[in-house]
């Protein structure tokens, strides 16, 4: 890998077997070596999501899986409820603005959660086509309880739409699991806890998902028509629009790593690199916003001790090679955001300790980043 240390939160580092199968010679689009890895990709996909619906791989960015989720499973003029807990939950208000749906938002504040008694309030007040929830917010890095908020939503008949770009490989998303009721659409991108380089927007749909498209006749989008796309699914040989050759390959890669590492073990991973790094960072005098039940296993959003100004220590942190994300919102200047996920070493994360206390010594504070590397291990 890189030398540098890229701990934002996502793009993340990417494992050299990934960026060789993305620098293979492109070929073309039907190639048969090509339709072979698109539908083995697509095969781990459904397998990662237990998803006994449909998949989709896409050139794009998570933003258009987020699209793709709404439009094709909600009509204009059809209400939903977006569950925001930071900026990416807010994000579904514009997209629904975009397309003419109606909404009803339950917000928490920053660095909290939406509180369950006002979910249950607002699904009793009116009906809603579907529900979203924003499985970790990457402004905040808060992380949604989908044992306890899936089965609310499921009992009133509303979809569930999950966005899993700052979870998806990093924290369970099981489509199969009786919350009662399963998720309907999980939505992800290829950057984050995947570990591939930006670039391509990978969807799930369930059965019910692709029902409430199949009761739609014609939907406000052209690309983002899953029903454009779901014969070049079932068979890449077909040309709709031309599919991203070379970042199937790394996707390819980066599914067989996973499923190398096991889904139970990369789960568990990620929950230790979170507590371990949030612990170790404590000892600098750094706190999460987000109390530690439900901060989030891929990434962090850690406030500064006071005096530390946030666009000099990041400069700083950058000068030895860690790159670190500045907050989001109301954090902006008050908070740093550090990813922990994907294919990110532990030894990588020890590092990046190590240079955020030195940097911090360097600015006046306390040198004691020994204690701190050791309280990274003990939480290992
Ligand atoms: C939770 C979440 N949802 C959606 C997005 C949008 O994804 P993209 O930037 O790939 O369009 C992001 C991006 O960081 C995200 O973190």
């Amino acid at each position: 890998m890189s030398k540098e240390l890229l701990l934002i939160p996502g793009p993340t580092p990417v494992k050299k077997e990934i960026l060789e199968a993305l620098s293979q010679d492109t070929v073309s689009h039907v190639d048969p070596r090509m339709v072979k890895s698109f539908k083995n990709s697509l095969e781990m996909t459904s397998k990662l999501f237990s998803c006994d619906g449909e998949v989709l791989i896409i050139a794009g960015s998570g933003t258009l899986a987020m699209e793709m989720a709404l439009v094709n499973t909600v009509k204009p003029g059809e209400k939903i409820l977006i569950l925001s807990h930071g900026y990416f939950g807010d994000r579904f208000t514009q997209l629904a603005d975009s397309f003419g749906i109606e909404y009803d938002v339950v917000s928490a504040n920053w660095g909290e959660h939406v509180g369950y008694d006002e979910v249950k309030g607002a699904l009793e007040a009116s009906q809603y086509k579907a529900v979203t929830i924003t499985h970790v917010d990457t402004s905040t890095g808060v992380q949604a309880d989908l044992e306890k908020l899936v089965p609310i939503i499921k009992e009133k008949g509303s979809l569930v739409i999950l966005d899993g770009v700052c979870a998806t490989a990093g924290a369970k998303e099981d489509m199969s699991h009786e919350y009662p009721g399963n998720i309907d659409v999980v939505l992800t991108g290829s950057q984050k806890a995947l570990g591939v380089p930006p670039g391509l927007a990978i969807i799930a749909f369930s059965k019910d998902a692709l029902e409430a498209r199949n009761d739609m006749e014609k939907i406000p989008a052209y690309y983002a028509d899953i029903k454009r796309w779901l014969p070049i699914m079932h068979d890449p040989t077909k040309y709709y629009a031309t599919p991203s050759v070379n970042m199937i390959w790394a996707y390819e890669k980066a599914l067989e790593i996973i499923f190398e590492e096991g889904l139970s073990a990369r789960y568990l991973r990620h929950e230790n690199y979170g507590k371990a790094v949030r612990r170790s960072l404590e000892i600098y005098g750094m706190k999460a916003v987000a109390k530690e039940d439900i901060a989030a296993v891929t990434m962090s959003c850690i406030k500064y001790p006071e005096g530390v100004d946030d666009a000099k220590f990041r400069s700083m942190c950058y000068e030895r090679g860690l790159v670190l994300a500045g907050g989001l919102g109301s954090f902006a200047g008050i908070a740093f955001r550090i990813g922990h996920m994907g294919n990110t070493e532990a030894d990588q994360l020890v590092e990046a300790i190590r240079i955020i206390g030195e940097v911090l010594a360097e600015l006046g504070h306390d040198n004691r980043v020994e204690e701190a590397i050791k309280e990274f291990k003990n939480n290992m």
